[in-house]
């Protein structure tokens, strides 16, 4: 699964990683207020595909009625041919940015699972798709109740839950807590999705095989490299599987670029391309100049110039 990650996991990125093998993906989280109130940013966010294979629709917020009014709305799918309604409504429980937890969002629901109940059981109620959660393992190393809060939102209908091995206080750093995810998937009757740090097939099996989780979740180590899932899934199987050359990670990098244009214009995209294509060639002779060299492009074309005189440096 491609995991949901603020600023990155756009339509584009998603339709890639789905070429490359993905199951299921998980769109940047949305605020529910921000949907009930019928702000148009919001709805863009949430326009799923329907190149796109199973996405889950991912809420932000902290009162019951707003999210399950939220859900309702989004439920019904953006209206537009060509688009689909989401494959299930996940509620975010793990973000911890300052913002969002001192508003008692995010990581912040994991210190009430009475909350986290009710949460679930309404937005369960008011729509007929699949509810699901992702938490992390708790919000610091003195409250670890990962288990608690993934049985509230189980008894609430929650159909499944993604847990990220680290308390809110780690944010992103430090090692992953695998044991946490492990006692999860013991103590729920629903698919527990592993989640933190996989960046290799190796990293993947072992996560698999350390949690029994139903499934993994990728972030950080998918960007600019839909090429993992491939690696993974030919893993899986026990087959080995080629490393991408410098020509299809330039033929992948541009087709996301592509599809980021169709969706939200070059002004939008291009800036917010110019992290995820630096990826793609980190490492590589030139990458440097590349790098340089999309900062200051504005336009699809340039872009291109600036990748393909990679080749030049091989
Ligand atoms: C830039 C960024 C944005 C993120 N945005 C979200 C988000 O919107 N919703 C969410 O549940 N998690 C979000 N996350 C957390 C990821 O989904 C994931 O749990 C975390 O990065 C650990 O997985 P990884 O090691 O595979 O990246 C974000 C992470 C990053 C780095």
């Amino acid at each position: 699964m491609l995991a949901p990650m603020a600023g990155y996991t756009d339509r584009a990125m998603r339709v890639v990683s789905q070429r490359f093998g993905v199951e299921y993906s998980v769109t940047e989280m949305v605020s529910a207020k921000a949907v009930v109130f019928g702000d148009k940013k919001t709805f863009n966010l949430a326009r799923i595909g329907a190149d796109e294979g199973k996405v889950g629709l991912q809420i932000f917020g902290s009162e019951p009625d707003v999210m399950a009014k939220a859900a309702e709305i989004l439920a019904e799918g953006y209206k537009e041919e060509g688009y689909v309604p989401p494959s299930a409504i996940d509620i975010n429980m793990g973000c911890p940015v300052h913002k969002i937890f001192s508003n008692g969002e995010g990581s912040s629901l994991m210190k009430n699972p009475e909350l986290i109940y009710k949460i679930v059981s309404k937005v369960s109620g008011a729509v007929s798709l699949p509810v699901t959660v992702k938490i992390r393992s708790g919000v610091d190393d003195a409250h670890i109740n990962a288990v608690e809060c993934a049985m509230a939102a189980e008894s609430a209908g929650a159909k499944m839950i993604c847990v990220h091995g680290r308390t809110r206080t780690q944010m992103y750093s430090g090692s992953v807590n695998k044991e946490i995810i492990k006692n999860v998937k013991n103590s729920v009757h629903i698919p527990v999705i592993a989640n933190g740090d996989i960046i290799d097939s190796a990293s993947a099996l072992d996560m698999i095989s350390y949690t029994g989780a139903d499934g993994i979740m990728i972030g950080r180590g998918a960007v600019g490299n839909p090429f993992l899932f491939r690696e993974i899934i030919s893993a899986l199987d026990g087959k080995e599987c080629p490393e991408p050359t410098l020509e299809e990670r330039i033929d992948v990098s541009l087709s996301e670029l592509k599809l980021a244009i169709e969706d939200k214009g070059e002004g939008v995209a291009i800036p917010e391309a110019r992290k995820k294509i630096a990826c793609y060639f980190k490492g590589f002779r030139g990458s440097a100049v590349l790098r340089a060299g999309i900062n200051s492009a504005s336009s699809y074309s340039e872009v291109e110039k600036n990748v393909l005189s990679l080749l030049s440096e091989k």
